[in-house]
């Protein structure tokens, strides 16, 4: 456990010598004052697939989107048997509420599909912080996504449609 969380660390350090190289905002960061943790939170997100839903155009640009449109929510809806849900701007959502409460949220954190909810109440607490520091680092950005639409009611385009499954 200890071993573990040395090496997280050890790696989150090298990440973050790394990233002071690759950030240009934040004057803190060129400053060289960045928390360490925000680099593996940048790292955790790319590695996790957060931006494919979250970011508009990501996954179609592969991975080309500006970091500064990272994480603002779609208005692309993924509609299937639950309704039809959006990725939430994951940038306002974090300016919500504190670390203490995001890492509580999300170990129990619920949500309709296709977000992995499962994916991230699976994640340890320092991952989850890094998550949240980098998203904090971000600032908020964008509009709010969407609300959620209940199955019998049509979205507006765009949106995804999953077939219906043989039982
Ligand atoms: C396959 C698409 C997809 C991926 C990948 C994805 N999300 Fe989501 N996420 C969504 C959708 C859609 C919603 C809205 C779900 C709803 O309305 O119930 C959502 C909702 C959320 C919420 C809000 C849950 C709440 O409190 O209502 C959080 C937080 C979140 N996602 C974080 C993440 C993080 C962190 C990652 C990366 C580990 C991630 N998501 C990856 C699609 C995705």
């Amino acid at each position: 456990m200890v071993k573990a969380m040395q090496r997280s660390l050890a790696a989150a350090a090298v990440l973050g010598a790394l990233g002071a190289t690759l950030y240009a905002p934040g004057a803190a960061t060129a400053a060289g004052k960045a928390d360490p943790m925000i680099a593996g939170g940048k790292y955790l997100v790319t590695i996790a697939g957060c931006n494919d839903c979250h970011t508009p155009g990501y996954a179609e640009s592969e991975g080309k989107t500006p970091e500064k449109d990272w994480l603002t929510g779609d208005i692309l809806g993924w509609r299937g048997p639950w309704g039809t849900t959006y990725p939430v701007n994951l940038r306002l959502y974090m300016q919500r509420m504190t670390e203490a409460q995001w890492v509580k949220a999300a170990h129990a954190l619920k949500a309709r599909p296709p977000m992995p909810a499962v994916n991230v109440r699976a994640m340890k607490d320092q991952d989850l912080k890094a998550i949240y520091r980098y998203i904090k680092h971000l600032g908020p950005a964008g509009n709010e996504a969407p609300i959620y639409l209940p199955p019998d009611k049509t979205p507006n385009p765009p949106f995804v449609q999953f077939p219906r499954l043989p039982k």
